[in-house]
């Protein structure tokens, strides 16, 4: 059995790209070398959001018949069911590329989980040309998240994508 101790750590001086590259290598500690990718969202759900300040929500949508379907987060309950092209999540879902919204009240389609939400950043799934489903973060602040955090959870994706068998 493998002992696992978790630590959060918070933000230095470095700047976001460094803490992207420590929260990548915690993300591929804490996943190591299992395959169910439930576990492995649900885990990486709780580390984006201990890790990463002023956040409301993290989590995963995964592509079921056509739709995104609610899987493993951290945050106020959300909404199960979300269609392609619909929300910040659909629109990048469907664009197959990451979407920032710097101000969610300006983004029309955007589908209200908790009133707190200001800006989000959502990344796609996709692996060896398929759509499997979305990461999606929140926070109550305007204006949260950049192009650092984009990169950062592209990576922190490709973590999940890597290892994970099926979701
Ligand atoms: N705001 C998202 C819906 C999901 S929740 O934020 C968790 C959207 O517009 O797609």
């Amino acid at each position: 059995m493998r002992l696992f101790m978790y630590q959060a750590k918070k933000p230095t001086a470095a700047g976001k790209p460094a803490q992207y590259a420590d929260l990548i290598q915690q993300a591929q500690g804490l996943l190591g070398d299992e395959t169910d990718g439930i576990a492995n969202a649900a885990n990486l759900a709780a580390l984006i959001y201990d890790n990463l300040e002023n956040l409301n929500w993290a989590g995963f949508y995964f592509l079921r018949d056509g739709e995104l379907v609610l899987g493993p987060f951290q945050g106020k309950p959300a909404c199960v069911r979300i269609a392609m092209g619909r929300g910040v999540c659909g629109t990048a879902a469907a664009r197959r590329e990451p979407v920032i919204v710097h101000d969610v009240h300006e983004f029309a389609d955007h589908i209200v989980c908790d009133s707190a939400s200001r800006s989000e950043l959502v990344v796609p799934l996709i692996r060896e040309g398929a759509l499997l489903g979305v990461l999606d973060l929140d926070s109550p602040d305007v204006g949260r998240f950049d192009e650092d955090d984009r990169d950062g959870c592209v990576k922190l994706a490709a973590v999940l994508l890597r290892r994970s068998r099926s979701f």
